[in-house]
């Protein structure tokens, strides 16, 4: 095989050198980040400890181009172990890199580790985020762009101007004090506000867009919140939706998108309406905020030249409570497949409508009552995070006294509720089939981490609020599944 690569180069040297030149030009791109704890943020004017990343919340930018070399050398000063995780950036071959537990050991407090990762062959939108103990509800979540490589062409005008919005829900309480009452399973304790950028709503605080009138702009959105799905929309402007987790889209016109938890979308607006201010909105899905404004997150959109400010009521979004809607528009949203870019997946595999399927795993998320704690399950099991990370576990023990293999099955409930470290054996090169449903009264999102993810069905039972739209996304890295509390 190498053999045949080199001759491949060789050809390729001859006879176009500038051809080789792009495409061996890849960066590397060197972040140093001082992740600490500030109690002097406030977002919602109360007191509690926002995680901060150079002193910002939310953290910095990666603005990175496909096949860029990214170097994150983290220096953990929050005083607990801290892990972060690189939402939907493939890594196939070092998943020890990605930052979820399980494949990669936390960062010690008082310590740094590096993170050195490649957004190989993709393109798009996407967060980052603490993945453990809850932290993601204090901060240090941030966003990530992979811009295509400038000889690879857009599928739409350039944009005058990029925006990256972090949407999330908040609570009143310090993230330490959510995770104790979890632990107790007080799974009542709600968030209180809906954050734009770390922003609480307008007008107690105004996280604003300026833009020119008569431009077209990028608008990069993630939800970085723990709990709830948003409905977000521009007051008096339509979105053109051109790219989810890291997939050029058909492009479609909405009014308004629906963003589940670690999701993102890029959209296109196009400021052609009157020299004013406009009201960019994020609402909860299925919560009734009649009673909390401060539910709904509030920002502006501002015409430069404008004087007006903005005026009339928010935009109104679809009923929170109709899943369908959610269903409905999840599946209009269609891949471009002719728009050029680079993709996760070989050549060849994007149609999986005619593929052998290896295995099947049907995973029911519930809660349980284990030991009279009220407990979040996968097939009635409920997580143990093992003190050794699976990946040593596997390497160095086989497994043995951290988790058992199999030992629970993947396809129907435990007949009784439990704690354990559900680990599966999936076949090697092999088309997994894994269907989510949903026992829960709230819509359920899943981190699926590792691989290509393709959805290939969604289904809304009539019956009561369940909604089965396991919302599978094409994330990557760590070849397996996690369901925690976060
Ligand atoms: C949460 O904090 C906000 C201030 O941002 C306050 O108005 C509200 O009353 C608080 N809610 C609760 C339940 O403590
Ligand atoms: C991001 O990187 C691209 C490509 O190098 C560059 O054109 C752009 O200005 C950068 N944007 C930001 C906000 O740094
Ligand atoms: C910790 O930071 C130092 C100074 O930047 C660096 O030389 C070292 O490689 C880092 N250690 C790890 C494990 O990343
Ligand atoms: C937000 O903007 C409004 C109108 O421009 C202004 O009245 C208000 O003081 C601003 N609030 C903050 C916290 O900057
Ligand atoms: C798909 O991408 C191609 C290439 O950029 C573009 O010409 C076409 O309009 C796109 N189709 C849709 C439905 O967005
Ligand atoms: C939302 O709450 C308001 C006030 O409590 C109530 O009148 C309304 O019926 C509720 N709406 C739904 C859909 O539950
Ligand atoms: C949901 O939408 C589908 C397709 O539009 C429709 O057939 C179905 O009746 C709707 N169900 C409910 C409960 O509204
Ligand atoms: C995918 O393959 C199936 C059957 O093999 C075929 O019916 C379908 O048209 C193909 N879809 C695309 C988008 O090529
Ligand atoms: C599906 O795949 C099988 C075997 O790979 C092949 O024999 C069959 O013709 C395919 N069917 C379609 C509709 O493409
Ligand atoms: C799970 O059930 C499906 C049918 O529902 C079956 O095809 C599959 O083989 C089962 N998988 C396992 C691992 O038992
Ligand atoms: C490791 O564990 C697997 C599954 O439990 C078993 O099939 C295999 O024989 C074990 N290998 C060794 C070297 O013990
Ligand atoms: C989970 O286990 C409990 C007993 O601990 C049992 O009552 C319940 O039926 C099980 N749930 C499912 C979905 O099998």
């Amino acid at each position: 095989m190498a053999l045949v690569y080199r001759r491949f180069w060789q050809i390729v040297c001859v006879s176009c050198t500038t051809l080789l030149l792009v495409l061996v030009n890849a960066d590397d791109i060197f972040h140093e980040w001082q992740v600490n704890i500030d109690t002097t943020i406030k977002p919602i004017s109360v007191d509690q400890p926002v995680i901060t990343i150079n002193g910002m919340f939310p953290g910095p930018l990666i603005n990175a181009t496909t096949n860029d070399v990214i170097h994150v050398n983290v220096f953990n000063n929050m005083g607990e172990p801290l892990l972060i995780t690189w939402n939907g950036i493939q890594q196939r071959l070092n998943s020890w890199q990605d930052g979820v537990s399980g494949t990669n050991c936390p960062i010690q407090p008082g310590l740094n580790w590096t993170y050195v990762f490649t957004v190989k062959d993709q393109i798009g939108t996407f967060s980052y985020f603490p993945s453990i103990n809850f932290q993601k509800a204090g901060g240090a979540f941030g966003p990530i762009r992979v811009n295509n490589r400038v000889v690879i062409p857009i599928p739409f005008p350039k944009p005058r101007g990029e925006f990256d919005l972090l949407v999330g829900d908040w609570y009143n309480e310090s993230f330490k004090d959510i995770r104790s009452s979890l632990r107790k399973s007080h799974f009542d304790l709600l968030p209180k506000s809906m954050l734009l950028n770390g922003r609480s709503r307008y007008p107690q605080s105004n996280w604003t867009i300026v833009v020119v009138e008569d431009e077209t702009y990028l608008i990069r959105i993630s939800n970085v919140g723990t709990q709830w799905s948003i409905n977000f929309r521009i007051q008096n402007h339509q979105m053109l939706l051109v790219e989810t987790e890291g997939s050029y889209t058909s492009q479609i016109m909405l009014d308004s998108i629906d963003i589940h938890v670690g999701q993102s979308y890029s959209v296109l607006i196009t400021t052609n309406q009157p020299e004013a201010d406009y009201y960019i909105v994020a609402s909860p899905k299925m919560v009734n905020t009649s009673e909390s404004s401060s539910l709904v997150g509030v920002g502006v959109l501002h015409y430069e030249e404008s004087t007006t400010p903005v005026q009339g009521p928010l935009p109104v979004g679809p009923d929170p409570f109709d899943v369908n809607f959610s269903v409905n528009q999840a599946k209009s949203i269609r891949w471009n497949l002719t728009a050029g870019a680079a993709r996760p997946n070989p050549q060849g595999t994007f149609n999986v409508s005619n593929v052998t399927l290896s295995q099947t795993f049907i995973l029911q998320g519930s809660l349980a009552e284990i030991n009279r704690e009220v407990r979040y399950t996968v097939n009635n099991v409920s997580y143990h995070v093992p003190n050794t990370a699976l990946k040593l576990a596997d390497y160095y023990q086989n497994g043995t006294g951290t988790y058992q293999l199999d030992a629970y099955p993947a396809n129907s409930s435990y007949p009784i509720a439990t704690y354990g470290t559900f680990v599966v054996s999936g076949t090697h090169n092999g088309w997994l089939e894994i269907v989510f449903k949903n026992n829960l009264k709230d819509i359920d999102t899943w981190h699926l981490d590792g691989f290509g993810f393709y959805v290939v069905g969604i289904r809304h039972s009539s019956a009561g609020t369940k909604a089965n739209t396991g919302a599978a996304k094409a994330v990557s890295g760590n070849n397996h599944l996690d369901k925690q509390v976060n």
